[in-house]
Order: structure tokens, then C-alpha cells, then sequence
């Protein structure tokens, strides 16, 4: 355990020795952040005793809040029972086998097994391995590119962050030489004339385009989060997924969904692809299957890739120590059944969040605010000086941060990716928390405004 430290002690250790992720650290050094001690509900509370209502559910995580003793015990059950073994060398453990059925019996029919990691991003590499083993079985080895998006996140690791569409990232490393991107179906950003349906057809179009100028015979796969979350929540245009669709079928290529932010009713379905209608070969998996409560990830395998693999694979060359960790599959079990016993999933489609797209929507009428997206439990606000022209309250996007540091101040955190806030919040909201959130946002963009002297 911990010694008891004050608020200030906390913050000069963090930064004497801990490096952040995605932080810059000399900024740290100085700023020294929050230290975050305790969460109840939808609230988180520092060291200096200040009280926050989440909107972010974490980091898109604690879909069900902060509060969930039920999967504490399973934890501690399982803890007692059998606190670690590892799945190779023909092992398994009961929660990691019970995981996977429910998870397969969960997902859309084509689904038939599942592979577990740590994080989405070591899904994400473990799709590559998957999606390459297929294709090298396929007698296609040829077949090597993915097609990603610009503004995607898929992760951190060297092939996540390579499939991953940040500019600024790649420009910190190599990425992988078999990754290509096209743009994002973002329509306030790049929809120039267009009308949103016309826009969405012509960003699903750049797929087709990508196909053709690196020929069908090398390419093997197409990745995409159903909705773009640390990108900016970005909601594509109602004709997007199905024009994407539409050329995935005619083409001999696999589609990963990545839903480690759209997973587990997010978008008031199960998965995000049911929400659009799209047939994925591959789903990631991560963060709200443990509610956040342990480090759990995965890929979901369908019936072409697992026969495939199962048939002609031999052994396949990979995995990790904590794959089907029995502590965090126990966790994932005792989540999914808060999940399905509290009908959570029908209260984002039904309940909770058509009261959060209303609510959030109405800020629409703001000033600052030039564009407004959401869907299910996910919003984004595009931060503008004119709601005409739609130009920035200052060059380079800083305005973002200044109203995430008035968010802050009110009491909410609420994320900036560049001059778009988004949110994310946990479904277990009333409807009074959603006012609340929406209050703290509405007198943020006021203080942003003025700030801004708009
Ligand atoms: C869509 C998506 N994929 C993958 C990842 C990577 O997950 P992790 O941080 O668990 O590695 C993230 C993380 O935010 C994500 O949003």
C-alpha cells in the first residue's frame, strides 16, 4: 500500500518520475496535473478535493460508471480461485473460455472465435498477424496493404499507431511500409461545397480509388472505427457505411471494425457495425468490456478467417503472457452481465442517449459552436470565431485546450482534439447528470467565448 501524502507531495513525485502518455513532459514538469484519488457514479475527485463529473467515461471506458461492486467481487473471486495462468502450450481457464463463447454468441453471426490480448493495441497487431496468416494461407502473399483513415486511432504500438492516421505521431517514427490512408469522412473539415450525403459517398469512395491505384492483388485489408472517437467523434455522413459496404463486397479484401470505443452499446447497439449495417471480417475489442476495471482486449475472429487459420494454420506464432488473463476475463464476465441484465444497451438506443443527443444538440445555438455531431452516448462540437465561415478562433487549433482548461474549472472533463470537445459519457447517466454536463458545457463555451471576446 501507499503512504498517505498531501495533494502537493502526490503531484511533485508523479512528476519527479513518472513519464505520461501522450503528455508533453516538460509541460508536466511545470503544470504537474491532477492526481486522481477516488470515483463514485459518474464522478471522479482529486487530491486537492475537487469533484468532476466525467463525460469522458474514463478514457471511453466505464460505460457503466465508476460504481459497480459486483465486478469488484468477481475480481476477488477469482483472485482466491486462480489468480494467473497463461493459455499456451494447450491451457485454458474457465473464465477465458466462458469469455469467449459469450462474446461470440454477443457479436454478429459470422462471428466464431475470439483472441485475447491486453489492449486494443495489441489486437490491432494481432490483426495484422491474423489477416496476414490468412492471406499467406489464401496462396495471396501478395497481399499485404491496409487501408486506414487519416485521423484514425488505432493504438500505440508501432503497428497500431502506423494503422493509426496522426500525422504527428508518424512523424515520431518509422510506421510500417504497408499501410496507406485515406481521408476521414469528417464533413465539416473536409466536405468543402458538398452536401453531407454527397460528401459521404465521395469519402467512401477514396476507398475504391486507394484499391485501384495499389491493385486489389496487394491489398489486404480495410480498417476503420465505426465512428472515429479520439480522432474528434467524428459521426460520418448516413451514406458512408454503406457505400463502404458496398465496395467491400464487390472486392476481395477483409474489413476490421475497430471497436474498442464503439463496442459494448456505445452506439445503442451491441457493436458499432450493427448500428451502421456493415459486415466485418475482424471486430477489436477492448476498454468497456471490463468496464475499465482490468486490462482486457481481443479480436473477434469470423468463420472464413478461423477455418482458414484452424485448417491449414499450423501453429500461430504469437501471443501474450496475460492472454485471457482469468482476473480480467472474470471482470469482462461480471461486466457483460450488468450489461445485459440492466438492458443498458436498449437505454442508450431508447433512453439515456436520445435525452444526451437533444440536450447536446441544443448547444447547437452557442456562439462558439459551428458543428455539432453525435450519436448513442458520443458527441463532438466543432469550436468556431464565425458559424459562417466556420473560421477558428485562433490559428493552429489551441482554442480546444482553452476551453478544456475552462471545463476543468467548472467541475467537468470534457476532451479537446483540437478544436473539437467531445464527450463520451458513462450510460449509466439520469437524466439530471446529462443537465448537469450539459450546463458545465454551455458555461464553458461562454467563458471560451469571452475569452475569445466573440
Ligand atoms: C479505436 C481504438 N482502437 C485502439 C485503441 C488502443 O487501445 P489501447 O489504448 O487499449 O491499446 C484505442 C484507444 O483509445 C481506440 O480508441
Amino acid at each position: 500500500m501507499y503512504k498517505e501524502k498531501t495533494s502537493s507531495q502526490w503531484k511533485n513525485l508523479d512528476a519527479s518520475y513518472h513519464l505520461h502518455p501522450f503528455t508533453d513532459f516538460q509541460e508536466y514538469q511545470s503544470s504537474k496535473g491532477r492526481i486522481i484519488e477516488k470515483a463514485e457514479h459518474i464522478y471522479i475527485y482529486d487530491t486537492d478535493g475537487k469533484k468532476y463529473l466525467d463525460a469522458m467515461s474514463g478514457l471511453w471506458c466505464c460505460s457503466l460508471g465508476y460504481t459497480q461492486p459486483a465486478i469488484g467481487e468477481a475480481v476477488a473471486n477469482q483472485f482466491n480461485q486462480l489468480p494467473y495462468y497463461n493459455n499456451f502450450f494447450q491451457c485454458s481457464n474457465a473464465p477465458a473460455a466462458e469469455l469467449a463463447e459469450r462474446l461470440v454468441k454477443i457479436s454478429p453471426k459470422q462471428f466464431t472465435h475470439v483472441f485475447f490480448t491486453n489492449s486494443g493495441s495489441e489486437a490491432n497487431d494481432t490483426n495484422i498477424r491474423l489477416i496476414r496468416r490468412y492471406w499467406d494461407l489464401k496462396k495471396q502473399p501478395k497481399k499485404r496493404y491496409i487501408i486506414a483513415r487519416s485521423n484514425a486511432y488505432h493504438g500505440s504500438t508501432i503497428a497500431a499507431a502506423s494503422l493509426g492516421g496522426f500525422k504527428s505521431v508518424h512523424d515520431q517514427f518509422e510506421t510500417l511500409p504497408y499501410t496507406s490512408h485515406i481521408i476521414e469522412p469528417n464533413w465539416f473539415t473536409e466536405g468543402e461545397n458538398h452536401s453531407s450525403k454527397d460528401f459521404g459517398i465521395i469519402a467512401a469512395q477514396e476507398l475504391e480509388k486507394r484499391i485501384d491505384e495499389i491493385g486489389e492483388a496487394n491489398i489486404a485489408a480495410f480498417i476503420a472505427e465505426p465512428i472515429q472517437g479520439a480522432g474528434g467523434v467524428i459521426v460520418p455522413p448516413s451514406s458512408y457505411w454503406p457505400e463502404v459496404q458496398r465496395i467491400l463486397n464487390e472486392r476481395d479484401i477483409l474489413f476490421v471494425s475497430d471497436e474498442v470505443i464503439c463496442g459494448f452499446g456505445r452506439t445503442g447497439s451491441m457493436f458499432g457495425c450493427e448500428t451502421y449495417n456493415t459486415k466485418p471480417d475482424l471486430i477489436t475489442f477492448a476498454k468497456a468490456v471490463t468496464n475499465g476495471f482490468q486490462p482486457l482486449g481481443g479480436v473477434l475472429v469470423n468463420d472464413r478467417i478461423s477455418e482458414v487459420i484452424t485448417k491449414d494454420g499450423g501453429e500461430f506464432g504469437h501471443g501474450f503472457t496475460y492472454s485471457g488473463h482469468p482476473i480480467a476475463c472474470a471482470a469482462a464476465l461480471a461486466t457483460l452481465d450488468i450489461l445485459e441484465k440492466q438492458n443498458f444497451v436498449s437505454r442508450v438506443a431508447n433512453d439515456i442517449g436520445p435525452y444526451l443527443q437533444s440536450k447536446w444538440h441544443e448547444l447547437s445555438d452557442h456562439e462558439i459552436v459551428g458543428h455539432i455531431r453525435g450519436a448513442g452516448m458520443l458527441g463532438s462540437i466543432e469550436l468556431v470565431r464565425d458559424k459562417i465561415t466556420n473560421e477558428r478562433l485562433e490559428p493552429d487549433q489551441k482554442a480546444g485546450g482553452i476551453c478544456r482548461e475552462f471545463c476543468i474549472a467548472n467541475n467537468l472533463v470534457m476532451r479537446a482534439v483540437g478544436d473539437s470537445m467531445i464527450i463520451s459519457p458513462p450510460f449509466v447517466c439520469s437524466h439530471e447528470d446529462i443537465d448537469l454536463l450539459i450546463e458545465r458545457a454551455r458555461k464553458s463555451l461562454d467563458q471560451t467565448a469571452a475569452y475569445y471576446n466573440v
